[in-house]
């Protein structure tokens, strides 16, 4: 199967920044730990059971003012995916937090510093350049490097934030003060999110119930299906191997790197490949 990628890319309006909002990356709150909010939304129900298959994948997407999450099991094809959003923002500023070496592009910079990656990317905006893709594979992956990386984000706004591996910071139970706070507080600022993780069922509920567009490859375990279905409807049982399904059992396995997309505001998603 080969599937054709259509991405309507626009742009949020550019956002005049209010300094004042800059406290709540100050908060005096010590602890790390923040109560994610339960997903409440009501589980849709499908009006068919079989997924469709497009073999051109219509993609609409508003910078700066979206946000999408993409999960699946290891090497499902997340990164991969990410990797070929970012090189459609043509004039869009993007930060990626690339905890492992997964992205490149002819036309992205990348850093091994975030203070360096800061350096420049201020010295270009003053210069009105800012507009570019900056990576950061951090030497320090360290959570202080994670934190300071949504904060100055945050500071800045009109970027958008590639994170990959947010598993490795933040589980349901622990979301990180920062990241948070660009998740629920970073749209006024013209932040969107994208945001990658491996495991449905322990990513912050924020995460996902924040994210207009959902990208979720391959699974395996029955406990993300189930947490993944209880949010998006019952057409990602797709996901998991035909043995392990307990619907859509006739449905054929899915072909490699093939990812069911759902647009929240839709009420069906669709089976595609980049
Ligand atoms: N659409 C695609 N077409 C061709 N190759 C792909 C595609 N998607 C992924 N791959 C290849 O599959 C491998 C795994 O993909 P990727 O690294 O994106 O997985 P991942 O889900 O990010 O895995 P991990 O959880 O380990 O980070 C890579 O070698 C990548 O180049
Ligand atoms: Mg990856």
């Amino acid at each position: 199967m080969s599937l054709e990628l259509e991405l309507d890319i626009k742009m949020a309006s550019w956002k005049i920044l209010d300094d004042s909002s800059l406290d709540n990356t100050n908060d005096k709150q010590e602890s790390e730990e923040v109560n994610d909010v339960a997903i409440n939304k009501p589980v849709p129900e499908s009006s068919h059971t079989v997924v469709q298959s497009s073999e051109q994948f219509s993609f609409d997407y508003i910078a700066f003012d979206q946000d999408i999450h993409i999960t699946g099991a290891k090497a499902s094809g997340k990164s991969y995916l990410a990797n070929v959003l970012m090189k459609s923002f043509n004039g869009i500023s993007v930060w990626v937090y690339d905890f492992n070496a997964q992205f490149s592009s002819s036309r992205a910079m990348v850093f091994h510093d975030l203070d360096e990656l800061i350096e420049v990317y201020d010295s270009a905006k003053r210069l009105g350049t800012g507009r570019g893709h900056y990576i950061l594979q951090p030497f320090e992956n360290s959570e202080q490097t994670f934190r300071k990386f949504n904060a100055e984000a945050f500071k800045r706004g009109n970027l958008i934030l590639i994170q990959d591996e947010i598993h490795s910071f933040c589980t349901k139970q622990k979301l990180v003060k920062e990241f948070n706070n660009n998740i629920l507080s970073g749209r006024p600022r013209g932040l969107s999110m994208i945001t990658i993780s491996s495991r449905p069922a322990s990513c912050p509920n924020n995460v996902l119930s924040n994210a207009r567009h959902v990208f979720a490859f391959k699974l395996n375990l029955e406990s993300d299906l189930k947490f993944l279905e209880s949010y998006l409807g019952h057409d990602v049982w797709i996901l998991l191997p035909k043995d392990k399904r307990k619907r859509l059992k006739d449905e054929p396995e899915l072909e490699p790197h093939t990812f069911y997309y759902r647009d929240m505001d839709k009420d069906t998603g669709i089976i595609s490949k980049v």
